[in-house]
């Protein structure tokens, strides 16, 4: 009754923030400049944290102009570093709010959101003997925390294909040149400002026995595609491993009317757009995390009406109980999304 209408443990955030039994926080500790565009946030997990498995993500929320904004971000620290300190490499991305946010304004001092780290774009525990990893742009981040930990140390021969536009565009350049140098990776920059995109085919000239290794790869929608392609036609998909940033939107068709109706507003859409950005747009307060459709943090009610699954096409109808999840559909026509 004291503390009404704040609830005690709102008190203790403020003089306590990390301690056990509190939400998850962690608090930014130091960001790092990587290239002109990208930099590496440092973050003290508070008590809670139960570690990571080297190639997780980790969701962020982060309060950007009083909104807070949830994403996530791969882990780039190794899972047994000594201070118990994680890091996170963001890029930032033309208009992208979280990106430019983090890279550009974020203080050290500052408390952020976190959830637990997830993801299966991981090693397995029997470490193969030889690797490829297919990296482009920010994409590199969660094999460098593969290659930070002391897991890696398993592998014989580990070789690397990673793609940037140009030289001072690649993130931990100099480290990974460190490990060539320590013969502990076999590293082919591809820099596409002067070489082109790469063309999947020249995996045979670049690293003629890429078939024989188990592969993981990150990166942009072509590059994992062609990937996913290559590997298929060749019998060998199974050793292929990808992790996506975006989810790949294979099917977009007419839009329609969207309402809001808990906030009360009604915005028109089209087909391609999905619904968490239509919301987010018009100003309604749209739970989410991943943005690609893996972490259900978006899920929302579908009160009537038809949405399109940007992922695979098919349509959902909306009835009570029907959820959606907002950040891979997109309007199908009129429909009242429960926000
Ligand atoms: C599992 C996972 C791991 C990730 N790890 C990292 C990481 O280690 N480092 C990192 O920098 N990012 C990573 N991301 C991407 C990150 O979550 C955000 O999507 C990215 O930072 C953009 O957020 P934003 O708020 O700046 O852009 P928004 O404000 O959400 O979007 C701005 C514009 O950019 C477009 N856009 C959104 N995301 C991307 C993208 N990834 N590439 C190109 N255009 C985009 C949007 O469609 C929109 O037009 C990861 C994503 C996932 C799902
Ligand atoms: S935000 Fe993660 S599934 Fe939609």
């Amino acid at each position: 009754m004291v503390t009404t209408p704040l609830l005690p443990s709102d008190y203790l955030d403020l003089v306590s923030p990390l301690r056990a039994g509190a939400d998850l926080r962690g608090r930014i500790e130091a960001v790092r400049p990587e290239t002109a565009d990208a930099a590496t946030v440092v973050i003290r997990p508070g008590r809670g944290w139960r570690g990571h498995t080297a190639g997780q993500y980790v969701r962020i929320g982060v309060d950007v102009d009083g909104v807070r904004l949830w994403r996530a971000y791969s882990l780039t620290s190794p899972t047994d570093r000594e201070d118990g300190r994680v890091t996170i490499t963001v890029k930032a991305i033309p208009d992208g709010k979280v990106s430019n946010h983090l890279v550009r304004r974020a203080a050290p001092g500052t408390l952020i959101h976190l959830d637990q780290a997830t993801g299966d774009f991981v090693l397995p525990q029997a470490k193969p003997a030889k690797v490829l990893y297919l990296t482009a742009g920010s994409g590199i981040t969660p094999v460098m925390g593969m290659l930070r930990d002391s897991e890696s140390d398993a592998i014989d021969d580990i070789a690397m294909v990673h793609c940037a536009p140009q030289p001072q565009d690649v993130i931990f350049r100099d480290e990974l040149h460190g490990l060539v140098a320590e013969e502990k990776l076999r590293l082919t920059e591809v820099h596409t400002d002067t070489d082109g995109m790469l063309d999947i085919a020249r995996l045979d000239a670049l690293v003629p026995d890429w078939a024989e290794r188990e592969t993981w790869a990150c990166g942009p929608a072509g590059l994992l595609d062609a990937a996913e392609e290559h590997w298929t036609a060749h019998g060998v998909r199974e050793r292929l491993h990808t992790e996506r940033f975006r989810p790949s939107v294979v099917a977009a068709g007419d839009g329609g009317e969207v309402t809001f109706s808990t906030t009360g507003r009604t915005v028109d859409a089209d087909g391609a757009t999905p619904l968490l950005d239509v919301g987010e747009e018009a100003g309604v307060l749209m739970p989410s995390g991943c943005r690609m459709g893996i972490c259900f943090g978006c899920v929302t009610p579908l009160k009537a009406g038809a949405v399109r699954d940007l992922r695979t096409g098919e349509i959902t109808e909306g009835e009570p109980g029907v959820l959606i999840q907002t950040c891979v559909s997109a309007a199908a026509g009129p429909c009242d999304i429960e926000r």
